[in-house]
């Protein structure tokens, strides 16, 4: 299997690369085999992630996956947004090669992150 064209066009223009100046949630993934990594950034605003954004060093699949993180969490609530799981990026992609899968790892793992960061920040929200 090859990288599909919605994999190329995210790749190609990402959507919601940057930093959020005045995020209040940031969750960093990364894969140790090949030393990738990704940095989310979250907007949550009455339980619900308003903004989102990303920084990733990694591979045409790992910007792919990453981008469809944000697209994926963007306008859900936190609960929701802790049950995207990789095989969630995979699909909303329509499908990643069998060897690449791994690089979809970091987009669920950075954002449970960010999440998990937001609660720690905001202990009382
Ligand atoms: Fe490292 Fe894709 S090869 S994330």
């Amino acid at each position: 299997m090859w990288y599909n064209m919605k994999v190329m066009e995210l790749f190609l223009d990402p959507e919601n690369v940057g930093v959020i100046e005045n995020s209040n949630g940031i969750g960093e993934g990364g894969d140790p085999h090949c030393g990738d990594h990704l940095k989310l950034y979250i907007k949550v605003e009455d339980n619900i992630i308003k903004d989102i954004s990303f920084q990733v060093i990694g591979c045409c699949a790992a910007i792919a996956s990453s981008s469809m993180t944000t697209i994926l969490a963007k306008g859900k609530t936190l609960d929701e947004a802790l049950k995207i799981k990789e095989n969630d990026i995979v699909d909303a992609l329509g499908g990643l090669p069998e060897e690449k899968i791994h690089c979809s790892v970091m987009g669920a793992a950075a954002l449970k992150n960010a999440i998990l960061n937001y609660y720690e920040n905001n202990s009382d929200a």
